[in-house]
């Protein structure tokens, strides 16, 4: 046994009631070096996450309520759920699968959005198992989703598992499922991050990298029309670091109003090993987030339906006051044979990490550690 944070199995609190009288509970799980996370069992949901700036000063960096209700509101953008059965759209929520044709919820018109409606895995209450061990503090959510949940075929068993490591201030996310019959999976988390502090005003003045030459262009409706286009000369090149609100303006008229892309990792490992994705940083603060993943895209969004609701700590979240990096397959993929695999089998296991990790400027670059190698 250790006295670091890794000695504690992480106890459960109470957070609330839903509207149907289902207990919802809180977990609280900590690095040495300052990561306080925590997570609730209604949608397998990261509701705080309290990491140090360049003063050692910790802020919460994501959205949420302070509430099971603020969450069961319509001010819930799906702020940092797990979310699925199939994260992003399915155009006209309707796919084939081996011959026959599924229907799904029509729940942001004409498409099919992030599972769909009342059991989409963001709204379900998941059982929840805590653990700790000389790496760190975990907690395992687990939800069996039956057979024709949501429109989806065969019973779909998910583990979703959330860890922070006792140092390297990071917060490790991992997917596993499997299924009685074949069905599309894309899951990821829908965390909104402002580096300043959730709450704070906007995120144009944020700089982003995203490892990622190439995207897979939409129509209005953000389905996308099956090409893979490069973002050479584009608002979505990313590739060297830029801020936000840079070129932003050009993509307000268009369906997505602002960031709402998704980007394919371009890695030769991407959809195998974890890669870098994704370095997001706030100047004022001096926080880095990197995101790595062994999924094959992320998609960016801004905020751009975010409208001044109120949430933890009374604090309003303004027009894009927060971005998304949502690590997960190409959305739609189910309707397009070019994107990658998002059929599971039966018998196959489908597994998957995202890690969000840390750091602030002031001790990077200088020529000691691996800050420099690893900046993005
Ligand atoms: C995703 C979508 C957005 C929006 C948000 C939730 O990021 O791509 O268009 O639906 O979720 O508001």
């Amino acid at each position: 046994m250790t006295t670091s944070a890794s000695g504690e199995e992480p106890v459960a609190e109470q957070f609330g009631m839903t509207k149907d009288g289902q207990a919802v509970e809180l977990f609280t799980l900590k690095s040495d070096t300052g990561l306080v996370a925590k997570v609730m069992t209604r949608g397998a949901t990261l509701v705080q996450l309290h990491v140090p700036d360049n003063d050692g000063k910790s802020a919460d960096v994501v959205l949420g309520f302070d509430s099971v209700a603020g969450y069961e509101s319509e001010d819930n953008q799906y702020f940092g759920c797990t979310t699925g059965r199939v994260c992003n759209r399915i155009a006209k929520g309707k796919f084939t699968l081996d011959g026959k044709e599924y229907s799904l919820a029509v729940n942001n018109e004409p498409n099919h959005l992030h599972g769909g409606g009342e059991k989409s895995l963001d709204k379900v209450v998941w059982k929840a198992k805590s653990f700790s061990n000389d790496k760190g503090q975990g907690v395992r959510f687990s939800y069996s989703s039956p057979d024709g949940e949501e429109g989806y075929p065969g019973q779909l068993d998910i583990v979703v598992t959330y860890f922070v490591p006792v140092t390297g201030n990071r917060l490790n996310i991992t997917y596993n499922a499997t299924t009685d019959k074949a069905t599309p999976v894309n899951l990821t988390n829908h965390a909104y991050f402002n580096l300043a502090g959730a709450g704070s005003p906007s995120v144009l003045d944020h700089t982003l990298r995203l490892n990622a030459d190439r995207y897979t262009p939409t129509d209005d409706t953000l389905i996308p029309t099956g090409a893979v286009d490069s973002v050479e000369g584009t608002p979505l090149d990313f590739r060297k670091v830029t801020k936000i609100g840079q070129r932003i303006e050009p993509l307000t008229g268009t369906g997505a109003l602002g960031y709402d892309h998704n980007f394919v990792l371009n890695a030769p490992e991407a959809g195998k090993k974890l890669v870098l994705a994704a370095a997001l940083r706030e100047k004022t603060s001096g926080r880095i987030l990197r995101v790595r993943t062994d999924q094959p895209a992320i998609q960016f969004y801004s905020g751009n339906f975010l409208k001044g609701q109120v949430g933890k700590e009374g604090k309003s979240y303004a027009h894009r006051s927060a971005i998304c990096l949502e690590t997960q397959h190409y959305p739609d993929s189910v309707n397009h044979s070019n994107f990658p695999n998002t059929i599971l089998k039966p018998g196959e296991k489908f597994q998957s990490t995202t890690i969000y990790e840390f750091a602030v400027a002031g001790t990077e670059g200088n020529g000691k550690g691996d800050g420099a190698k690893k900046k993005l």
